[in-house]
């Protein structure tokens, strides 16, 4: 997982988008799907699941910790869980590939059980600070040996039975939240993770939906408690994983920014941690419609039709950051295109990400003719008024799906086109991301 063929790619200027598409199912439920049915008793079973690298990388490491997991020819998971607290010791190195949020959340797990496991991971992933879970964990017993700054490779010696905390928050992380619940799941007592701004709720959602006792309150200041008392018993699942906002935002930001365009996105889940960006480029003019409102597998998920919009720049509110975090690359792509000034603040942790967002992004974005400020927390961005871009040159995807998925489609929108260096790390997140896109080019 660690090893891919470099493959550069051209994206040039579209004829309009049209037509209807499916994208697939949320990385984030997917992994947790994984995690929590490979820690009930029983076969689950899981439909729609994201099979990228990233959670491939999830399932990988379940089995290696003694979890029965198959892919049916009919595209649905079986699961047969090991009980919480049953997790076997595994016998190589977990690969996590690229994916920070199998790491962190499966630290959590393995940090409560009695077994030791290494994690390794690519370039980027190797980079990544894991600080903010070796704390943690660490103070819930877990022994936690990594790499200098705290960075992959790294080593959990999980301890059985492990020490309940309760715990606030220092950054809006739900890969942190995520890491101390499950490593509550299997701690005797009560472990609390204190959320001062709420990040995704899947995994409090999807843990009581497997039976765990799990319960948010929230305070006067807006704060949330979430409190999961241990030694659960997990029951098996049938769940079906809705479409990922976050795949779902390039193909809303194409329709918007490339002329002529109306198209269909169905399935997309609209879970309210996930769907800042919607709300942002309704502000910012997008004319995007909400069709058939449902609820799939617990999550919100409606049909969204998009259609070329001029857009405006505007003044992003940071406080929908955390409900927006991995739509801010293609966020940067509408907002080139947009009459007038865009300004984003608050955003500290886009560095921190697959690539530094910010950063890479300011780099790109220049080098294919945008004007851009990069700010220490944001950028600020002077859109063309929906003339296109002049593109013509290459952008490096440092590693990071969703930059390299955010200057495709600027180069959709761009006088000569835009090369990326590298479109492997696409298959991380949206393997069938150029397929679809084709797609609506007919
Ligand atoms: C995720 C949480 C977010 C997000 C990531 C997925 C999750 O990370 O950026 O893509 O599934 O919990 P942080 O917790 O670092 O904000």
């Amino acid at each position: 997982m660690t090893d891919q063929t470099i493959t550069p790619r051209r994206f040039s200027a579209s004829v309009p988008l049209k037509g209807r598409i499916t994208i697939p199912g949320d990385k984030s439920i997917s992994h947790r799907a994984l995690m929590l049915s490979a820690l009930a008793v029983g076969e689950s079973r899981v439909s729609g699941l994201l099979e990228g690298h990233d959670v491939l990388a999830t399932a990988a490491a379940m089995r290696a910790m003694g979890a029965d997991i198959a892919r049916r020819d009919d595209g649905e998971w079986r699961i047969h869980g090991v009980g919480v607290g049953g997790l076997l010791q595994p016998q190589g190195a977990l690969d996590m590939g690229n994916s920070g949020t199998s790491t962190r959340l499966l630290m959590g797990l393995v940090a409560s059980h009695p077994i030791t496991a290494t994690f390794i991971g690519d370039a980027s992933l190797s980079g990544r600070p894991m600080g903010r879970v070796i704390d943690p964990l660490s103070q819930m017993g877990a022994d936690i040996g990594a790499s200098p700054g705290g960075r992959l490779p790294l080593m959990v010696r999980g301890l059985a039975p492990a020490i309940p905390l309760s715990y606030r928050l220092p950054m809006a992380s739900a890969q942190v939240k995520s890491a101390i619940l499950l490593a509550g799941l299997n701690t005797p007592g009560i472990t609390e993770v204190i959320e001062p701004v709420p990040t995704r709720d899947h995994s409090e959602r999807m843990l009581r939906g497997f039976g765990a006792d799990v319960t948010v309150d929230t305070d006067s200041s807006g704060t949330r408690h979430i409190r999961i008392v241990g030694e659960a018993e997990l029951k098996p699942q049938t769940i079906v994983v809705p479409g990922d906002p976050s795949s779902a935002a390039f193909f809303i930001v194409a329709a918007l920014i490339v002329p002529g365009s109306d198209i269909t996105i169905t399935n997309v889940g609209l879970n309210p941690t996930r769907a800042g960006l919607i709300e942002v480029l309704k502000a910012m003019g997008g004319d995007i419609e909400l069709a058939d409102a449902r609820d799939v597998g617990g999550e919100p998920v409606a049909d969204l039709r998009v259609r070329h919009s001029a857009l405006k720049g505007i003044e992003v509110d940071p406080a929908l950051a955390p409900s927006m975090i991995d739509e801010f690359p293609i966020l940067f792509i509408a907002a080139a295109l947009a009459q007038g000034r865009t300004v984003t603040t608050g955003l500290d942790e886009l560095r921190v990400k697959e690539s530094d967002r910010l950063a890479v992004m300011a780099t790109g974005l220049k080098a294919i003719g945008a004007r851009i400020e990069e700010k220490d927390d944001g950028l600020v961005i002077e859109g063309s008024g929906g003339d296109p871009l002049p593109g013509g040159a290459t952008v490096a995807g440092h590693l990071d799906h969703r930059i390299c998925m955010s200057f495709a489609v600027a180069g959709l929108v761009s006088e000569a086109p835009v090369t990326i260096d590298d479109i492997a790390p696409i298959a991380t997140s949206f393997p069938n991301f150029e397929t679809l896109l084709a797609g609506l080019q007919q």
